[in-house]
């Protein structure tokens, strides 16, 4: 058994123990990758500022999110194909996250649909909601994640059309694997990831196929969800969404201060600085450089939470110290379960626990509710001068 000590060490057995496809998918940016880099790199410029002399005992990382009690301020993002990665992923990483007492987003594209998460989880989780043209589809899952005492709706509005990754159109992304040849030759190495795949059931995309009409199988699959993300999507749709949700809202995608705007205006709950770990618009700016300004504009208007490119408990502390209320993690749990599976998954959960309360700890502070700003070296003009 490996000694894991960061999530690195999980990432190297993702690497190793899943097909390559599927690692490529959740291992790259569009185009260029600057902002998937970025992402990451940014996190890095901010330093921490040591304190000593501080009585340590009794420290808590517990707070909440949207009034939901979390154990520390971390959600798992939603991940599509995350069944992909390891049979049942989503199961197994709502699992973790509840045993772990954090959120669990689902995808919309997840491989484990809602109901059968609903029935291995016992806590209610949250769902994330790409819109799409087929408004029976749409009413139907909004209806399916109310029957599943869904807590929060994720609603992602960076997408309505998808970022270019290369790997995946080098690759051939596909859901289920093609057997062809370098297929097969990579499964070779895989078995484990192979012999769980054959066990389960669930290898399509269990949100979709027997529930939007028309799709029945994979071929069909493939061309309903090019024609099916609606482009269209505007702000009048997410308000009609809102009140067909009619539960809390989080409104995924925000990297602009205006459109941080409207989501006041339309009554979200919270919103997500994020730009969809660097899949979306390459060349925008990091999520973490956004946060600030973002916060000026709109954080005593409601939550404002942040993702993409945090890989340690230090990046979650240095987030909240600028002011995000949550924070989610990606890549992190999903390096996890392509890892060990659900122990993969708690395992970066613990990682980053323990990082995120050994810093607070060393910044002088017990309680990450009264962790702020004076924590933080900031380099100057961090966010940018931009015209
Ligand atoms: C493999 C992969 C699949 C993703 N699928 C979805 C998805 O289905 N829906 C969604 O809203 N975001 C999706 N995202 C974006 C994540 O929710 C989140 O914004 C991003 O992973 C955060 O960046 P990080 O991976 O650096 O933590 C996906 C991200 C990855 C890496």
């Amino acid at each position: 058994m490996p000694v894991i000590t960061n999530i690195d060490d999980l990432k190297r057995l993702h690497k190793k123990r899943t097909p390559k496809m599927f690692y490529d998918y959740c291992e790259s940016g569009a185009w260029t990758e600057q902002t998937f880099r970025e992402n990451v790199t940014d996190f890095d410029k901010i330093r921490l500022r040591q304190r000593i002399a501080v009585d340590m005992e009794g420290r808590t990382t517990a707070t909440q999110m949207i009034g939901q009690d979390v154990s520390m301020p971390v959600a798992l993002a939603p991940v599509g194909l995350t069944g992909m990665q390891r049979a049942d992923g989503e199961i197994k990483a709502a699992k973790a996250a509840e045993k772990f007492g954090v959120p669990f987003t689902l995808s919309t594209m997840s491989i484990c649909s809602i109901e059968e998460v609903d029935k291995h989880t016992t806590k209610p989780f949250w769902f994330q909601l790409y819109v799409m043209r087929d408004q029976d589809f749409l009413e139907g899952i909004i209806q399916r994640a109310k029957d599943a005492k869904v807590s929060a709706l994720v609603l992602t509005l960076d997408l309505q059309i998808l970022g270019q990754r290369h790997k995946d159109l080098k690759n051939g992304l596909s859901v289920p694997l093609r057997p062809t040849l370098p297929n097969i030759a990579n499964l070779a190495t895989k078995w484990q990831w192979g012999l769980e795949m054959l066990a389960t059931k669930n290898k399509s995309f269990g949100n979709i196929v027997g529930h939007a009409k028309g799709v029945s199988n994979m071929g069909s699959l493939f061309t309903w969800t090019a024609e099916q993300f609606d482009p269209r999507l505007d702000w009048d749709k997410i308000k009609k969404i809102k009140e067909m949700w009619g539960g809390p809202l989080i409104l995924k995608g925000i990297l602009d201060e205006e459109d941080a705007r409207r989501a006041v205006d339309v009554g979200a709950d919270a919103i997500i600085v994020s730009n969809h770990g660097g899949r979306q618009l390459d060349g925008a700016l990091s999520s973490i450089r956004r946060l600030e300004p973002i916060i000026a504009a709109v954080g005593d208007q409601f939550e404002v939470h942040i993702d993409s490119g945090i890989r340690s408990g230090q990046d979650v502390l240095k987030a909240t110290a600028m002011g995000a209320t949550g924070t989610y993690i990606g890549r992190a749990y999903i390096y996890g379960l392509g890892a060990m599976g659900e122990a993969g998954v708690t395992k970066a959960l613990e990682v980053i626990h323990k990082e995120l309360d050994m810093s607070m700890a060393l910044c002088g502070r017990r309680n990450i509710n009264d962790v702020d700003r004076d924590i933080l070296l900031v380099p100057e003009d961090f966010a940018g001068r931009w015209a």
